[in-house]
């Protein structure tokens, strides 16, 4: 997607687009837990509280209705949950006029039954359009000029129909992955940003996905914490919205480790920072992750295996909040 449009988007949605109930969106009992002592049995969710951090996973709504230890692991395990499908455009209409939240809203209902916050995801993405749109422009019968103005409702039925119910919306999502570090990538992104500020669009947030793999290696927390911290500097809030570190199968002891150090740099990195307030992992169980399905050979990218067994990586990030509680 060009940047231009990327700042046409974030102009025409700009009044609706972020919730300002950032800063009371952290439990309330969080003062008092973090000075009590930790441990390790704690679930992530109370040990991030420690530090203010909202801990968050990607959420897959059937396997929520159908699973019931992976529903319940959820709901003890997460401060925060994404819709890992079910806002999308795709989804939530269909049918060219007509709305469908059903799913998207019991999404909403379980977080609120479990105390926990829900982020939007996600308002403008490449992927996962409805068909009668996408048809449409490929056809003609939708002129840029409608499209604009398809766009605009678009983003006004969701922010709508959410409103007051959601902590945090990924407004333009993609635009975000490999900006981890700084990069000419989030180079480009910190200038955007800027340049929108400068234009007086209220952006209110900059979010790196996290999807790291194994092979690659990784980057340091203070490489991470030093990307954030500029746009900080900007009077952004910042997240770690997507992490999860896959592997070359078959899974061995040593990727398991080097899997933990993934997590781990993008934990530091985001605790390090002073208003990086989220961190999600997309899928916290290989059981239902997204990446064999995406990539040939690859998975195993999640904290728990398909068993709901904890791996190296999730005791990594349970130990460095244990320690952390940043204040
Ligand atoms: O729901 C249908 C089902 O009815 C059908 O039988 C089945 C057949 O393949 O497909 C199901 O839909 C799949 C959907 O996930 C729900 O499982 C789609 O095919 C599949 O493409 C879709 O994948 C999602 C992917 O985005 C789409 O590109 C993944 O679950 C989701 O984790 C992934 O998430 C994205 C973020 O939204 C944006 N950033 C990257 C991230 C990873 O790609």
């Amino acid at each position: 997607m060009k940047l231009s449009r990327v700042a046409a988007v974030g102009a025409l949605a700009a009044i609706a687009l972020y919730s300002t109930t950032l800063q009371s969106s952290v439990a309330d009992n969080a003062t008092t837990e973090r000075h009590q002592a930790p441990s390790l049995d704690q679930p992530l969710r109370d040990l991030a509280n420690r530090s203010d951090l909202r801990i968050g996973t990607a959420v897959d709504f059937d396997a929520l209705n159908a699973d019931t230890p992976y529903r319940e692991r959820i709901a003890s395990e997460f401060s925060s949950i994404t819709a890992e499908n079910v806002m999308k455009w795709q989804l939530v209409e269909p049918t060219r006029g007509q709305l469908d939240f059903s799913a998207a809203d019991q999404l909403v209902d379980f977080a609120k039954h479990n105390g926990q916050k829900v982020r939007g995801h996600t308002l403008l993405w490449h992927n996962q359009l409805p068909t009668w749109l996408t048809d449409g422009v490929t056809a003609g019968t939708i002129t840029p000029a409608e499209l604009r103005g398809i766009l605009r409702q678009h983003i006004f039925d969701e922010v709508s129909h959410f409103k007051g119910k959601l902590y945090q919306w990924d407004v333009v999502n993609e635009n975000d992955y490999n900006v981890e570090g700084v990069s000419a990538k989030s180079d480009a992104y910190y200038n955007l940003v800027k340049d929108l500020l400068r234009q007086h669009v209220p952006v209110d947030g900059f979010a790196a996905q996290g999807h790291y793999g194994v092979q690659f290696g990784f980057h340091t927390a203070a490489q991470v914490a030093a990307n954030l911290k500029r746009f900080e500097d900007l009077g952004l809030e910042t997240s770690l919205t997507e992490v999860d570190v896959r592997m070359l199968l078959p899974v061995d002891n040593p990727k398991l480790q080097a899997q933990a150090q993934g997590y781990s740099v993008l934990l530091q990195g985001c605790l390090l920072s002073k208003r990086c307030t989220s961190f999600t992992v997309w899928g916290f169980t290989d059981k239902y992750s997204w990446v064999p399905g995406f990539f040939d050979g690859q998975g195993a990218a999640c904290l728990l295996d398909e068993n709901l067994a904890a791996k190296p990586a999730y005791d990594e990030l349970r130990a460095i909040l244990a320690l952390a509680a940043r204040r």
